[in-house]
C-alpha cells in the first residue's frame, strides 16, 4: 500500500525495463533516479522492473549505483533514506557503457534487455528515456531503430515500447520539424512522450481543475471580464554550469517555448470534451494556433530583453554575448474568448527570488458607485495561481472598512495546498510524469504539432532579436530598430526597467502576490 497522502491513482504495468540514456548526467542523478526511488519506496513500480543506465562514462555497476545514491540522498522527496530501502531499489539498477553512435552499444543493450526480460519469464515493457544533450536525440533514435529496439519483433510478446524525450526539443521551428521527422521514421507518435516537467507540477495541473471542476469561474473567464493575464517564471539562480547550452539558447528557447507557453495554454484553452490526451492536447493546440504571430515591427514594442550584469563574466559565455537571460513578451490570442486581452509573459535568471505565478486580472466595475476611498484600489479583482515555491491560490476583492461612510479596501482570500492537505511535499513532477509514461497516458506530454506551433510563436521574436545583433540581415527586411535594446539588470532585482514600461504603456503593472 502507498503511504503517500497524495495518491497517484494508477495501475502499474508489470515487468518493465526503463533505459536511461545520459545515465551519468545531472538530470539522471538529480531528478530521474530520485523520482524512481521515491516511486519504488511508495510501492508504485512493478515488483519486477529494471533500470538500465547507458552512458559513455567508465563506471562499473557498483560505481554507477554509488553515483546515483548520492543523488537520491540529496534530492529524493522522501526523507526515509534507510539503507534497506536503498538496497532494495539498487538491486534494480544496471549499467551499460558505450558510445551513443556505436551499434555495439545497442547490441550490448539489447542483450542486457533480453536477459532481464527472460529473468521476468516473459517479454516485458520497454521505456527509453533520452536524457542526453539534445544533439544526440536523432543519433540515439536512429540507433534504436537500427537495432530493432523500437518495436516488438515477432514472438517477442506484446509489451509496449515508448520513448521519453527531454527538452529542448529543437532550437527553432525548422529543427523541431526535422527532429519530429527523424523520430517518426523510427517511432509512431503514439510511442513518443515529449516531456515538459512543468506539466507534472501539481499546482499546474490544478489550473485545469480550478477552471473545469468549478462552475463559478468559467463564466467570467473571457474578454468580457478579464483585463489581462500575466505569467511570471522568476528564478533566483544564475545560469550556473550550463552556460555552454544556455549561451546558444537564451531565455526564449529555454523556458518560453515550453514552460511559459504551456502555462498560457492551460489558462486560455477551451474545456475539452473529455479528459484524455487527445482532447486535451487538441484544445491546447487550438490556443497556440490562435496566438497572433508577432510581426517584425512589433518585436521592439511588444518584447523586452535583458541580461544580468555579470553574465558575460561566467565561464563558457562567449565574449560580448547578447544572449538574453530575461524576457518579457506581450502576446495576443485571436479567438472569440480572448480577442484584445493581452497575455504578458516574463521570465529571468538571477532575479530577486524564485516565483512562479499566474495572475488573471479582471476589469474594473463598469460603474463606480462608491467614492474611491483612501485605500480603495483600481484593478481590484484578480486571481493568482501560485505555482512555486508557494503553492496555492489567491482571490482579491474589495470590502468595506468597518465604520462610518463607505470606504473600501482590498482583501485577499487564500488557499494553500500545504495547509489543506498537510505539509508533506507535493509529488515531484518527474514522479508523476514517469508514472504516466509507464501507464501510457500522454496527456501531460507535448504532441508533435504542439511543439511546432510553439516554435512558430517564438521564432519571429528570436529572429527580431538576432537581427538586431547582426545588422547584416537588414537586407532580409530586419532593421535594428525592430528589436528592443538588450538591457542589463542587476542581481536581486525584478529585471530591466523595460519590463515595467511594457505594462505601463497601457497603465498596467506586474503583480507578485504569492509570497507573504
Ligand atoms: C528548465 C530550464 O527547463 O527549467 C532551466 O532549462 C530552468 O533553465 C528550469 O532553471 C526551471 O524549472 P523549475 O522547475 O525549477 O521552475
Amino acid at each position: 500500500m502507498s503511504n503517500s497522502v497524495f495518491p497517484l491513482i494508477t495501475p502499474v504495468p508489470p515487468r518493465t525495463t526503463i533505459v536511461i540514456f545520459g545515465a551519468s548526467g545531472d538530470l539522471t542523478q538529480r531528478k530521474l533516479i530520485p523520482a524512481l526511488y521515491t516511486l519504488d519506496v511508495e510501492g508504485r513500480l512493478p515488483e519486477r522492473y529494471a533500470i538500465i543506465g547507458v552512458a559513455r562514462s567508465e563506471f562499473d555497476g557498483e560505481q554507477f549505483r554509488a553515483h546515483l545514491r548520492t543523488g537520491v540522498q540529496a534530492h529524493a522527496r522522501l526523507a526515509n533514506h534507510d539503507a534497506a530501502a536503498w538496497d532494495r531499489f539498487a538491486a534494480h539498477l544496471h549499467y551499460c557503457q558505450g558510445s551513443y553512435d556505436d551499434p555495439a552499444t545497442y547490441a550490448a543493450l539489447a542483450r542486457q534487455m533480453v536477459a532481464l526480460d527472460d529473468a521476468c519469464e516473459t517479454c516485458g515493457n520497454h521505456l527509453f528515456y533520452l536524457a542526453t544533450p539534445p544533439h544526440l536525440y536523432p543519433v540515439i533514435v536512429a540507433q534504436l531503430g537500427a537495432a530493432g529496439l523500437n518495436r516488438r519483433g515477432a514472438g517477442q510478446g506484446d509489451g509496449f515500447v515508448r520513448v521519453i524525450i527531454e527538452k529542448p526539443f529543437g532550437h527553432d521551428l525548422a529543427s523541431a520539424q526535422a527532429l519530429n521527422a527523424e523520430i517518426h521514421e523510427v517511432f509512431d507518435e503514439s510511442q513518443v512522450y515529449r516531456i515538459d516537467h512543468y506539466l507534472g507540477k501539481e499546482t499546474v495541473q490544478n489550473i485545469m481543475v480550478f477552471r473545469f471542476g468549478n462552475a463559478i469561474f468559467e463564466p467570467v473567464w473571457n474578454r468580457n471580464y478579464v483585463d489581462h493575464v500575466q505569467i511570471t517564471v522568476a528564478e533566483e539562480v544564475a545560469v550556473g554550469p550550463r552556460t555552454g547550452y544556455y549561451d546558444t539558447a537564451g531565455v526564449l528557447r529555454d523556458v518560453f517555448q515550453n514552460h511559459l507557453l504551456q502555462l498560457m495554454t492551460l489558462i486560455a484553452m477551451e474545456p475539452p470534451a473529455a479528459f484524455n490526451a487527445k482532447f486535451l492536447r487538441d484544445e491546447k493546440v487550438k490556443v497556440l494556433q490562435a496566438v497572433r504571430p508577432m510581426r517584425a515591427e512589433e518585436v521592439a514594442t511588444a518584447t523586452v530583453r535583458g541580461q544580468y550584469r555579470t553574465y558575460r563574466d561566467e565561464p563558457g559565455v562567449r565574449p560580448g554575448s547578447t544572449t538574453a537571460t530575461y524576457a518579457a513578451v506581450r502576446l495576443l490570442i485571436d479567438n472569440w474568448r480572448w480577442q484584445g486581452v493581452p497575455f504578458y509573459l516574463r521570465s529571468g535568471k538571477l532575479l530577486a527570488r524564485k516565483a512562479t505565478e499566474i495572475t488573471v486580472q479582471f476589469k474594473d466595475v463598469p460603474h463606480k458607485l462608491f467614492p474611491a476611498g483612501e485605500a480603495g484600489s483600481p484593478h481590484a479583482n484578480f486571481i493568482t495561481f501560485c505555482i512555486q515555491p508557494e503553492e496555492g491560490l489567491h482571490l482579491r476583492f474589495e470590502t468595506k472598512i468597518p465604520g462610518a461612510g463607505m470606504r473600501l479596501r482590498s482583501v485577499e482570500m487564500d488557499f494553500q495546498f500545504g495547509e489543506e492537505f498537510g505539509q508533506t511535499a507535493l509529488p515531484e513532477a518527474y514522479e508523476r510524469l514517469l508514472l504516466d509514461a509507464l501507464n501510457g497516458d500522454a496527456s501531460l506530454f507535448a504532441r508533435a504539432d504542439e511543439i511546432e506551433l510553439s516554435w512558430r510563436i517564438i521564432d519571429p521574436i528570436q529572429a527580431g532579436w538576432d537581427a538586431a545583433d547582426q545588422p547584416r540581415r537588414e537586407a532580409e527586411g530586419w532593421r535594428t530598430e525592430t528589436a528592443p535594446p538588450l538591457e542589463f539588470y542587476e542581481k536581486d532585482t525584478w529585471g530591466p526597467p523595460g519590463a515595467d514600461r511594457l505594462l505601463a504603456q497601457s497603465s498596467r503593472h506586474w503583480r507578485l502576490t504569492c509570497h507573504k
